[in-house]
């Protein structure tokens, strides 16, 4: 294995940081150690200081790419923190359509990663009888293309649909021979799925006029002033009046004041003032 010199950790932790927000401790060397020393390996790079250089140098940001795939963490499931799913279609969806304008509602499950989170919120409107067949759209972001990729695939292991009804199993999955879950095209119609990066700022002005945003277990890899520049780019792209729900154990107490906290069936929701 290619030892990581500690100097050299500190560059890279401070190219990652600079290009992803992504906060890297001292006591996860051993990490960057394990996940890159095998891209070395491929690449035939033969240290972390030529492989820093690459990744300096690289023209048309492909190495970046492979790194922001390696580096990330994309745990999820289908119906994943299902109280929050439960209050946005039974309590927040019908109080968008009462005082809504415009036809459709805009939903973004930003940092969606391979897609479980996006497609759950379009089968449970599918199935949900607040929506008083109201068009929504549902557009889906991350920062890794390779999560992306497999998000538009949409075909799932046993872990990923644990959580998911029987009743929606039936109707918008077909097992395969490889016991694979594949989801129904129907659903994956519903979704638009980008690559992007918070640490984007001309993507993210691209991000408007939103009714609801789900940015869920992705804050707590930031350190306070990356994290405030995520959610004051979530703000923007926000109505105003719209919501944003971040993870269950995720908060924004120390970071800005800007959201209005609403407890709604005892799940914390921040809105746009
Ligand atoms: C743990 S997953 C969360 C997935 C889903 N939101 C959920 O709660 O189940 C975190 C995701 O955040 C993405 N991510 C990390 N840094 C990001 C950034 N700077 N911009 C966009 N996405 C990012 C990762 O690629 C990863 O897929």
């Amino acid at each position: 294995m290619i030892t990581l010199k500690d100097n050299t950790f500190k560059q890279l932790r401070d190219f990652i940081y600079e290009k992803s927000g992504i906060y890297i401790s001292d006591t996860k060397k051993y990490f960057i150690e394990n996940r890159l020393g095998k891209r070395l390996e491929e690449r035939k790079v033969g240290s972390f200081e030529d492989y820093l250089y690459l990744l300096k140098y690289d023209t048309g940001n492909v190495e970046l790419n492979v790194l922001f795939d390696k580096i990330t963490t994309n745990e999820t499931f289908f119906f994943r923190e299902v109280k929050q799913l439960d209050v946005f279609v039974k309590d927040i969806v019908p109080m968008i359509l009462k005082d809504k304008k415009s036809p459709k509602l805009r939903i973004w499950s930003a940092a969606c990663s391979t897609g479980e989170e996006p497609y759950t919120l379009a089968m449970m409107l599918m199935e949900s009888p607040s929506l008083k067949g109201a068009a929504f759209e549902i557009f889906s972001t991350d920062i890794s293309e390779s999560v992306i990729k497999s998000a538009k695939a949409a075909s799932y292991g046993q872990y990923s649909v644990r959580n998911v009804p029987e009743s929606y199993k039936k109707k918008y999955f077909k097992a395969n021979s490889s016991s694979e879950f594949l989801l129904s095209p129907l659903v994956k119609s519903k979704i638009k799925f980008m690559v992007l990066n918070f640490m984007d700022d001309r993507k993210m002005k691209a991000m408007r006029d939103m009714d609801v945003i789900f940015c869920r277990n992705v804050l707590i890899y930031f350190d306070n002033k990356a994290k405030l520049k995520v959610v004051t780019g979530l703000y923007e792209s926000l109505k105003p009046g719209g919501y944003l729900f971040i993870g269950m154990a995720e908060s924004l107490h120390n970071t800005t004041k800007a959201f209005r906290p609403n407890i709604i069936n005892k799940t914390l929701v921040y809105q746009k003032a």
